[in-house]
């Protein structure tokens, strides 16, 4: 087991660590002459590109991918994108069609409630799209075309690695669909070209590895931790505080910022530490006001914002800034969720917990 971890401690560290790497195979022989080609998903772009709506299905954190890639693809597809936690679409035997492309999303390919779902969109007659690591898995298989991810084996149940190039994966499929628009042919290229950097900006971020094992030993004794994110980075918020809680046994959640001030707002005193995600995008502006709003209520914050702009976010030097690389903004995700990954990892160990095999968790989900 040891000579599999190499010079790492725990196989999530190896992972986190190797994410330059997973994200170079994602993208490998897909990224040709300018445009995006997956084998995979070739003889079916053109019934996609006619369906009614996309809908996302998965559970966890690659339900999480899913939310982090959706937007992406409205805006190179212009299809609708519904999202659907597996469970529950089965909960509610909720509405599929035959004009609909259901796109299920699993690292193991052999999670029971995606696998449900999947049963429940094929005999709904939807196209059935999967974006799996495991290849013969038994998502692979059932479904009608799909993507593999191509991030290497992934040990650690907290999923790190395929996190990030779940994410890849999605927008190469979004780049794809929407290969045949004219009008997005400069936006397709700037997002080809940032994903070819993608992996130098990540080996970047991951220097953030000592600053985030500092924070970590700030928050060891924290009880609970909050994480507000928005627009592309409010899958960021979700997939930082699922980490967090799955293998820290710290009770964290993701929240939506333009939720803030319908409920969670009543939870900020100096204690509770608060984490907002505030990297340059659309929403850039609307993120600075959350954070004037937590500082006048005396929110302990730490601010996740792109190089540069510590004192842009945090003029007086009241909150703690976590500067990352910036890359186009739907790609961003990938960069954001690193420091959090970080976080989730050195705070376990700090508190002395099993980062590998978190209690009552399994790698891969495969009863109901
Ligand atoms: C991830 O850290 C979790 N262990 C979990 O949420 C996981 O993503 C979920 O069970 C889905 O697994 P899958 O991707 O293999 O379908």
């Amino acid at each position: 087991e040891q000579i599999k971890k190499g010079s790492y401690d725990h196989f999530m560290q190896k992972e986190i660590h190797e994410q330059p790497h997973s994200l170079t195979t994602t993208m490998r022989g897909r990224l040709k002459d300018g445009g995006v080609l997956l084998g995979g998903l070739k003889e079916h772009l053109k019934t996609i590109r006619r369906c009614r709506r996309v809908v996302f299905i998965g559970c966890g954190t690659s339900y999480n991918a899913a939310l982090a890639a959706r937007t992406f693809v409205e805006e190179m597809t212009g299809i609708p994108v519904t999202m659907e936690v597996a469970s529950d679409l089965l909960d509610r035997q909720g509405p599929i069609y035959r004009e609909d492309t259901a796109v299920f999303v699993s690292q193991s390919g052999e999670t029971a409630d995606t696998l449900l779902a999947l049963d429940y969109a094929l005999e709904n007659g939807a196209l059935c799209v999967g974006i799996t690591n495991t290849v013969g898995s038994t998502l692979s298989r059932k479904t009608h075309c799909g993507v593999h991810i191509n991030a290497g084996c992934e040990i650690g149940v907290a999923s790190t690695k395929a996190y990030t190039s779940q994410i890849v994966a999605m927008a190469m499929m979004a780049l794809a669909i929407g290969s045949d628009q004219i009008s997005t042919q400069a936006r397709r290229n700037a997002i080809i070209s940032g994903l070819t950097s993608l992996p130098s900006c990540v080996s970047e971020v991951l220097k953030l590895d000592a600053e985030m094992k500092e924070l970590a030993s700030s928050l060891i004794d924290s009880e609970s931790l909050l994480v507000f994110g928005r627009g592309y980075n409010y899958a960021t918020a979700l997939e930082g505080a699922l980490k967090v809680k799955e293998v820290a046994l710290m009770h964290s959640e993701g929240l939506l910022a333009g939720e803030m001030k319908h409920g969670p707002l009543a939870l900020v005193d100096e204690i509770l530490p608060i984490i907002v995600i505030a990297t340059r995008d659309a929403c850039f502006s609307k993120q600075q006001s959350v954070i004037q709003q937590l500082l006048s209520r005396k929110g302990r914050l730490i601010v996740m914002c792109s190089k540069g702009d510590a004192s842009t976010v945090c003029p007086n030097g009241s909150c703690r800034v976590i500067e990352v690389p910036g890359v186009a903004d739907c790609l961003q995700p990938v960069i954001n969720i690193i420091p959090l990954q970080l976080l989730a990892y050195h705070l376990t160990v700090l508190r002395g917990f099993d980062v590998d095999q978190p209690r009552n968790l399994a790698k891969s989900v495969t009863t109901q």
